[in-house]
């Protein structure tokens, strides 16, 4: 068996709107991802997937519950080491690619370098050779607004790859993009897990996409279903 790179065990997550609207979005949910999986979390809408992705993801903290990243504790982290870990250990793709629209391509895959702790030469380096790898050589000047959601879905991957992170977070990557390039897109992910061994965790609504991957979690009502 491979090593496990997300352990999490009951993980509740309430959101107090105000004192009456109360909603249980997670009422103890485990998940176990293990080096190399490439795994889907479905689920009808409202039924927590954002919420579970944003906690392993170090975004926001549960409520109850224990979570280990890479056999590192990240139930009582401070925020400030959660931010590097986060950096360090996480690669995130969502569906509106939430690349930063003032900078460039480049800029955008550089900046997760920095935060991640990369020396200047070594992160530029880093960040040509990826977009590069995903076909972006000749589009590393341009702003977000001049790319294709394709291609800004790519600048993001190459953005999520920057620190080599233990397991790569993809919530409904595929969720604004057409069919053909959602099939390009999975197809580009599927590479990286079979011939670079990166492990993903991917949500999706989409059964095309979710029957690429190789294990499904399923999720109803904050629930493991
Ligand atoms: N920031 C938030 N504030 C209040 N309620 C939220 C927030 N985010 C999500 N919710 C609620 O929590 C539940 C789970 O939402 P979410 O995790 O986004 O589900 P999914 O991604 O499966 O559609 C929903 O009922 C949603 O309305
Ligand atoms: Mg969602």
């Amino acid at each position: 068996m491979n090593k496990i790179v997300v352990e999490a065990k009951g993980i509740e997550k309430t959101y107090k709107m105000s004192k009456t609207n109360i909603v249980k979005a997670l009422c103890g949910v485990n998940i176990e991802v293990r080096e190399g999986d490439f795994s889907a979390i479905i689920g009808p809408s409202g039924c927590g997937k954002s919420t579970l992705m944003h906690i392993l993801g170090l975004l926001d903290r549960p409520d109850a519950g224990t979570l280990e990243i890479d056999g590192i504790d990240m139930t009582k982290l401070p925020e400030k080491k959660a931010f590097r870990m986060r950096a360090k250990k996480i690669g995130f793709i969502f569906q509106g690619f939430n690349l930063i629209p003032t900078l460039t391509a480049l800029e955008n895959v550089v900046l997760a370098g920095r935060y991640g702790g990369m020396k200047k030469s070594v992160r530029i380096n880093q960040a040509k050779e990826l977009l590069k790898m995903l076909g972006l050589g000749d589009r590393m000047n341009h702003k977000p607004s001049e790319l294709s959601g394709g291609q800004q879905q790519r600048v993001a991957i190459a953005r999520a790859l920057m620190n080599d992170p233990a397991i790569i977070l993809a919530d409904e990557p595929t969720g604004e993009l057409d069919s053909k390039t959602s099939m390009e897109i999975m197809d580009i992910l599927k590479k990286l897990n079979r011939n670079e061994n990166k492990t993903f965790l991917i949500v999706t609504h989409n059964m095309e996409v979710a029957q690429a991957c190789k294990k499904i979690i399923k999720l109803r009502d904050g629930k493991n279903a």
